[in-house]
């Protein structure tokens, strides 16, 4: 049984058609990328994985279950951006990620569990590389720093999907070297199935197990809402060595 399975699914506002008869099955363990043109609906793709999203048709099922309406524990979410607390600390803003996933009816984590969120929260920033940036605030991170702690907040929750909205896009190229080392290793180590929408189309068949390309399979030149976009690429990689097929450079290229 797959992980997720997406089952003739639909995304719709109004009359404008945003997906369309997207079927696909998500294996546990995989890392896929999605690759797709600005507003092919990548990013709702990742919405409807979290949970944020209800599909207008169709059906989403996680292990053979329906998907729950809310984000669950079992996913994490990184965007390109702004994803941390500027006022809480290094340290402050994964011990928050707890405080919502340990107590969600009690509020906030008190005595020896705290003390034991706070030395599970300082381990996970030293397994990201902040261990020297515990006590400090976001403003004073790099971009890449302040995306490793991005990561350090979602997976302190221990989710077994890791959803990643172009979470390299405002790096320069050496820390984005250095974060895919890092999403490698933490891909491999806590055992996760990680989906990763990228403009970058080398780095998508760099990381990925899969990469899955969004895109119109019909037009409509009178009316381009009527037609929703699905996953017209799908390729398993099994050699890091793939080679990207033209058809796909220039489809993102547009
Ligand atoms: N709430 C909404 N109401 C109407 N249209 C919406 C809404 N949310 C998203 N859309 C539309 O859905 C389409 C897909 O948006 P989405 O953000 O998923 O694209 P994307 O592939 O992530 O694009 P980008 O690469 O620019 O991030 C866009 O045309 C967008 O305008
Ligand atoms: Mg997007």
């Amino acid at each position: 049984m797959a992980l997720l399975d997406f089952s003739n699914v639909w995304v719709e506002y109004g009359d404008k058609v945003v997906l369309e008869q997207v079927d696909l099955s998500i294996e546990a363990g995989s890392f896929v990328s999605i690759v797709g043109a600005s507003g092919a609906g990548k990013s709702t793709f990742l919405r409807l994985a979290l949970g944020q999203e209800r599909p207008t048709r169709g059906s989403i099922w996680l292990d053979g279950e329906p998907l729950t309406p809310e984000p669950g524990p079992d996913r994490g979410v990184v965007f390109q951006r702004y994803s941390v607390f500027p006022h809480l600390s290094a340290r402050d803003n994964v011990v928050f990620g707890l405080d919502c996933a340990g107590s969600p009816l009690l509020g906030r984590l008190t005595g020896a569990r705290r003390r034991a969120a706070v030395a599970e929260a300082e381990e996970m920033l030293e397994a990201v590389g902040l261990g020297d940036a515990i006590n400090v605030f976001p403003a004073q991170l790099s971009g890449g720093m302040q995306q490793r702690l991005a990561i350090a907040q979602a997976l302190i929750k221990k989710p077994r999907i890791l959803l990643l909205d172009e979470p390299f896009g405002a790096l320069d190229p050496g820390s984005r070297l250095d974060m895919h080392e890092l999403i490698t290793r933490l891909w491999r180590e806590h055992g996760l199935t990680i989906m990763m929408v990228t403009h970058d189309i080398k780095e998508a068949f760099k990381l990925g197990t899969r990469v899955l390309a969004f895109d119109k399979r019909r037009r409509d030149p009178q009316a381009p809402h009527r037609y929703g976009s699905t996953a017209v690429y799908d390729f398993p990689l099994d050699k890091k060595d793939a080679v990207i097929p033209d058809a796909l450079t220039q489809m993102t290229a547009r």
